[in-house]
């Protein structure tokens, strides 16, 4: 099956492979080098210019998330919430959850944040501390624009969480220019490894600022995953098959170099997009705020999702509604994943007859 929703993506037969290195505990020495390659390998793809840590924790990415969302707000001060989007809407509910009160930047789905207003807001409300938001809205497949937001946070003196459990691997975020303090990934989207790990990459400074909060959750609280990975030892079981799959998946990405997976996303993302153009379907954004790795598209008139999908599967192919309140007018084709321009091509096959030749 070829996998064209936003993660979990087909992975190579190297990082299956990497599955069965063999049964392993937690607590032996073996566990300690496999956590510390990981955690070492992560900041050479994503962090390698300056103070950076990461600290990989089992779960999906809206655990290693809400882990961040959750350990970073001292109490008494505020999380300002930048939403174009579910995922955006997701941070601002965990926050809520938390006890951390919140402001909200909000701007349409198919809109990039305008970052005077986040210095607007800022100015507006002295007790907002950090600033969350999507580096690349899932939803819709729209890059914000995070290094413009994140000079202005960083010029009144704040600091931005940025999301980019979609994006990391896949569109371009510079974690080396003092913009962004905490960046949360997860391990099924373009890093190419298999669900059940997600990580959060900070700087030192932020960790211990985040050290001394007082913790709102016992599993989520990120220092003290970060203290016991400074011990070369997790707080609670790790999921090690995972870790094995992800430090295969790593050493992919580092031989490919993240700027090369970013060039060939970009490339299957350009040549679908002109199969789709050909076939007469419109795609919801306009190019400048497309990411490399999703393209969301209107349904053509007449169709349905359920139908569309049905058929496509039964060729092998399968491919993602739309969301929230874009979800009966779109659907979306993510090429995340170890898939071949050939698998591109045979999905447009496929696309073309299920829609019966022309789309519109
Ligand atoms: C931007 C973004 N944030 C958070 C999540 C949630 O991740 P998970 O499903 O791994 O918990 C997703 C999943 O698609 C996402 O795309």
């Amino acid at each position: 099956m070829i996998l064209l929703n936003p993660g979990p993506v087909n992975v190579s037969p190297r990082v299956t492979r990497a599955l069965s290195r063999g049964d392993l505990c937690h607590r032996e020495p073996e566990f300690s080098d496999l956590l510390d390659g990981v955690r070492r390998k992560l900041v050479a793809a994503f962090a390698p210019r300056g103070d950076w840590e990461a600290v990989p924790i089992t779960g999906s990415g809206t655990l290693a998330l809400e882990a961040a969302v959750s350990s970073s707000v001292t109490q008494g001060r505020q999380m300002l919430v930048v939403l174009n989007g579910v995922y955006g809407e997701r941070i601002l509910e965990m926050a809520t959850v938390h006890g951390i009160p919140t402001v909200e930047v909000r701007c349409d789905w198919t809109e990039r944040p305008d970052p005077a207003k986040v210095a607007e807001a800022i100015r507006r409300h002295p007790a907002v501390e950090v600033v969350a938001m999507v580096h690349h809205e899932t939803t819709t497949g729209l890059v914000n624009p995070v290094r413009e937001i994140g000079e202005v946070v960083r010029a009144a003196g704040r600091r931005l969480l940025v999301d980019s459990i979609s994006g990391l691997g896949g569109d371009p975020i510079d974690l080396g220019d003092g913009s962004v303090s905490i960046c949360v990934g997860v391990a099924n989207k373009c890093i190419q490894g298999l669900p059940g790990i997600g990580f959060v990459l900070a700087t030192r400074a932020e960790l211990e600022r985040m050290g001394a909060i007082a913790p709102r959750s016992v599993y989520m609280n990120l220092p003290r995953h970060h203290e016991a990975h400074r011990r070369r030892t997790v707080p609670f079981t790790a999921a090690v098959q995972v870790l094995y799959a992800l430090d295969e998946a790593l050493d992919e990405l580092l031989e490919e170099t993240v700027d090369g997976r970013i060039r060939r996303y970009r490339a299957a993302a350009e040549r679908l997009r002109r199969g789709f153009e050909d076939l007469g379907l419109r795609l919801l954004l306009p190019p400048a705020s497309r990411s490399n790795s999703i393209t969301s598209l209107a349904m053509p008139r007449g169709a349905t999702y359920a139908a569309l999908h049905d058929r496509l599967k039964q060729d092998g192919f399968v491919v993602y509604e739309g969301q929230g309140r874009l979800a009966a007018e779109i659907f979306r084709v993510a090429n995340m994943g170890a898939l071949s321009t050939d698998d591109f091509d045979r999905f447009l096959e496929s696309l073309r007859r299920a829609l019966g030749g022309d789309a519109a």
